[in-house]
């Protein structure tokens, strides 16, 4: 439907067009999206209400309610308690190539990113904000006085507890709550045990490759050196790592990232070998473990290995970074040196977060958490996988359903940089495997990695619609359209 109102009001430039495939709240928000981006609305417009412009487009309150919700999480409109919707003032009008001198060579402001595929990143607004507050509130109101002062560096009893239960529970992990310390994210676990291996005479760690850049950072900022191990469609390549003459290594056996895949049950094995016969450590990065969604996930490597194996879990996936909790589950021979490590830096985590997680825990609240979250994102990864399929279907996903991200790979011959700019001018960010490999010939071929955790199913078909248009632009695409030749 059109709107009949004449002017610069939002519902003049509105058009709804009910043929369409895509969804009347997509088209909404992308419509008073543009009208921002563009300036014909300008920052400050107060915008109708939600009931008034659902009645003026002829659509239910929900479709105007949610596209304003979107709006607002990026940062496109704000609403004051009780003054209204308006445009956000600090909303750019970016200049459009047209408004442009003729001749002139100014670079064109970047575009506002509208679908970022950035990998892993969960959704925030899920974050069960009241069962959280419950656990705050109550948890603090457990805490005794004698907890409030300085602690025990590992952590506080009730939490040690409480992670070894859901541990053993969820993930196989054999955990003694003293062998269990309590950080500040996994970055922090880790930065804590490279330090411990190099006193215990280990100075360099093998990192998988392709893997997270972020934490060849950590690894290196803590002292230790890190070399790049290669991975394939079964993980981790246990024998190049054997080769290689290292005693420590990083790995994601649930869900390498970026690759998607699980470490394969001989390969499980022949790491177990591999760390015996070495004296040597693996530091188990169980990162988004929580969130297989075709069958129960495999159980941590550390559940057969807990005397090498230095087992790593964090609540950035499963709740939301800031939380910055995670926790260890430290074997014997680097118990102690982790343990003096951080009382001798940062002393402890925050004591009343550790009891409001205590609580979370032993009430079940994560558990519900993740059965709802595990819906939503099974839900947003089909819609991930049919949108690729109805608009690009030259390319294919690979990857085990988990986690918040797939690989996209594309057909031979695409450059994955290329693809990457190009999309970008449509406001859409996606993320090239060159971002995470180390090496050039690790995990060949172009592809990209492509979060979905934190966008609509909408979102996820249009941002896909874009990139299959930018593909479909590429110069050496031109020629080979599908269905032309
Ligand atoms: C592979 C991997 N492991 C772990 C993490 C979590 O790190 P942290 O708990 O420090 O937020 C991330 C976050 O992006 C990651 O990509």
């Amino acid at each position: 439907m059109q709107s009949s109102s004449p002017g610069r009001s939002p519902e003049a430039l509105v058009q709804l067009d009910r043929s369409r495939p895509r969804s009347l709240r997509s088209q909404l928000e992308s419509a008073l999206r543009h009208a921002i981006r563009t300036g014909r609305l300008a920052p400050g417009t107060r915008l109708p209400s939600s009931r008034a412009l659902a009645i003026d487009l002829g659509v239910t309150r929900g479709v105007v309610v949610d596209a304003y919700d979107q709006l607002r999480a990026e940062g496109y409109i704000a609403t004051r308690p009780g003054g209204g919707t308006t445009v956000n003032p600090h909303a750019q009008a970016p200049t459009e190539p047209s408004d442009r001198a003729p001749g002139s060579t100014a670079a064109a402001p970047p575009t506002p990113a509208l679908y970022d595929f950035r990998p892993g990143r969960p959704d925030l607004s899920l974050v069960p904000r009241q069962a959280w507050q419950r656990a705050w509130r109550d948890g603090f109101g457990r805490l005794p006085d004698g907890q409030l002062g300085y602690g025990d560096p590992k952590g506080l009893p009730v939490l040690r507890q409480a992670l070894a239960d859901y541990l053993g529970r969820v993930r196989g992990v054999i955990a003694d709550p003293d062998h269990i310390v309590v950080g500040n994210g996994f970055s922090h676990g880790l930065s804590l045990t490279a330090e411990a291996l190099q006193r215990a005479g280990i100075d360099t760690i093998a990192l998988e490759d392709p893997g997270q850049p972020g934490l060849q950072h950590v690894v290196e900022g803590a002292g230790a050196r890190s070399v790049p191990c290669p991975v394939d469609g079964d993980g981790l390549d246990v024998e190049a790592l054997t080769s290689a003459g290292h005693r420590a290594v990083l790995v994601t056996p649930a869900h390498q990232f970026p690759t998607g895949v699980v470490l394969g049950a001989q390969r499980r094995r022949a790491l177990a070998d591999w760390a015996r016969a070495v004296d040597g450590f693996v530091i188990e990065d169980d990162y988004d473990a929580e969130y297989r969604f075709d069958r129960y996930p495999v159980g941590a490597v550390q559940g057969v290995l807990p005397e090498r194996v230095v087992y790593a879990g964090t609540l950035s996936k499963s709740l939301a970074p800031g939380f910055r909790l995670g926790w260890l589950v430290v074997p014997p021979p680097l118990l102690d040196t982790i343990v003096a490590r951080r009382g001798s830096t940062d002393l402890e985590t925050n004591a009343p977060m550790q009891a409001a997680l205590a609580l979370f825990l032993e009430r079940g609240d994560l558990d519900r958490h993740l059965r709802r979250t595990r819906r939503i994102y099974a839900g947003r990864r089909d819609a991930l996988v049919a949108a690729v399929g109805r608009f690009l279907p030259e390319a294919e996903l690979e990857g085990v359903a988990a986690g918040l991200h797939v690989v996209l790979r594309l057909p031979d011959g695409t450059d994955e940089q290329a693809l990457t700019a190009a999309v970008r001018e449509q406001g859409v960010v996606v993320y090239p495997m060159g971002d995470y490999r180390r090496s050039a010939g690790s995990v060949p071929g172009p592809a990209l990695v492509l979060g979905y955790g934190n966008l609509t199913p909408d979102a996820l078909a249009a941002g896909v619609e874009h990139l299959a248009t930018a593909y479909r632009g590429l110069p050496s695409r031109r020629a080979s359209r599908p269905g032309s030749s």
